[in-house]
């Protein structure tokens, strides 16, 4: 066959089928009818209000200062991976080894791509909570795996149960995804809900990716992350950040922590996609570290206040909203406005301007549901619900 005969693509066939086969983001779509209106209230965005602390940002000015623009390992900074080590022993008393045992990455985003392709063959599926964090299904099919949604309800406080994931055992199941506090539900997980998850995954063999960038925001509650429970280090990556909690989103720096065969495989990922994450962040983070407890203790504080501001103002609007525990989302049921929340959302945002996010963009259990992020001012909370109000008592 000579050139000439070969024939030519059409243009979609240019495209990767994988990416293809990936809807875009309900979330983003959404975003889109925004851009130029004036006046509106976003309980939309799931990222603090707070600027990063001041003594954060002036670790990294100091490192620019003081010449530090290189890469640093493709690890991440030493010092860096050192403190983290301790701050995990010190609050859950897992060990990891800074030298083999954690990558500084680009965030979660970024460890979570490094997750999944470090662990799936093309075919492998991995089980994940319906509703979910949005990037949760693309991750696994972009590494080539099969995503296979397990349902969750209000009912049982969006808690995803043992014997549910069991159901939907199969051979080709390498990986149980867990991201708790969910993101979008706020429903956490303790120990005891947790420890029959890790039962199932010592005896059918399996891997779990555990998304714990919400750990330190939780309500009177005790966060248990997955890799301290018996036998689970072995076999969890575990995955976490300073986006939320330390106020440091457009920093882009976060940390998967695995046992050091799993960890290599994701470095094999991690040095040829990024090199090292952003050298300032890491200077940022390890101040955020090394002092910013109390800075963490306040903002949990002040979220803890505004989650009950609105909870309490949902379910006296009657959409039903059980109490998140963790994170910095409100799930109401808009179900009583007859509403889908698709037209909820679009509704409240081009008659109210209050942005909040229809649940079915997590996933077909998100379906009458929508996500307000209160991760905003208590006095925007406030007008929001006002807003909100007046569109319910109008539409119902
Ligand atoms: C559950 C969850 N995981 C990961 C991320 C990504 O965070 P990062 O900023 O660390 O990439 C988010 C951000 O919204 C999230 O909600």
């Amino acid at each position: 066959m000579c050139a000439d005969d070969i024939p030519s693509l059409g243009r979609a066939e240019l495209l990767s089928r994988r990416v293809q086969d990936i809807p875009a983001s309900g979330i983003r779509r959404f975003f889109d009818l925004i851009a130029g209106m004036e006046g509106v209230i976003s309980l939309g965005i799931g990222e603090p209000d707070f600027v990063t602390p001041r003594r954060f940002t002036e670790a990294a000015i100091r490192s620019l200062n003081d010449g530090h623009t290189h890469y640093t390992s493709n690890y991440g900074l030493l010092e860096l991976r050192r403190a983290l080590s301790a701050h995990l022993e010190r609050l859950y008393g897992v060990h990891y080894d800074p030298t083999n045992e954690i990558i500084i990455t680009a965030g979660v985003s970024e460890a979570l791509l490094l997750a999944t392709h470090a662990i799936l063959n093309p075919g492998d599926e991995v089980l994940c909570p319906d509703p979910c964090f949005v990037a949760y299904m693309p991750c696994v099919v972009l590494a080539g795996g099969v995503f296979i949604p397990v349902s969750t309800e209000q009912e049982n406080d969006f808690l995803i149960r043992a014997p549910d994931l069991e159901a939907r055992l199969t051979p080709q199941t390498k990986a149980i995804l867990l991201g708790y506090p969910s993101n979008p539900t706020g429903a956490a997980m303790t120990r005891d809900d947790l420890l029959p998850i890790a039962d199932l995954a010592a005896r059918r063999n399996l891997l779990v990716i555990a998304d714990e960038i919400y750990d330190r925001l939780t309500y009177g509650f005790q966060h248990t992350c997955f890799a301290s429970l018996p036998g689970m280090r072995e076999r969890t990556i575990l995955l976490g950040g300073f986006s939320k909690a330390y106020a440091m989103t457009g920093w882009r720096v976060g940390w998967a922590c695995a046992p050091a065969d799993i960890l290599e495989a994701m470095m094999k990922v991690h040095q040829y996609v990024l090199m090292s994450a952003p050298t300032p962040s890491q200077y940022a983070a390890l101040e955020a570290l090394r002092s910013g407890e109390d800075e963490v203790q306040a903002m949990v504080a002040e979220y803890d206040r505004r989650r009950r501001l609105i909870v309490d103002g949902f379910n006296r609007l009657g959409l039903t909203c059980f109490e998140p525990r963790g994170a910095f989302y409100a799930f109401p049921s808009i179900r009583s406005t007859g509403l889908s929340d698709e037209d909820f959302a679009e509704r409240l945002l081009r008659e109210e301007k209050v942005v909040v996010v229809p649940g079915s963009a997590f996933g077909q259990c998100g379906a009458g549901h929508v996500r307000a992020c209160y991760a905003a001012p208590y006095e925007q909370i406030e007008e929001a619900l006002e807003r909100i109000a007046r569109f319910v008592r109008r539409v119902r």
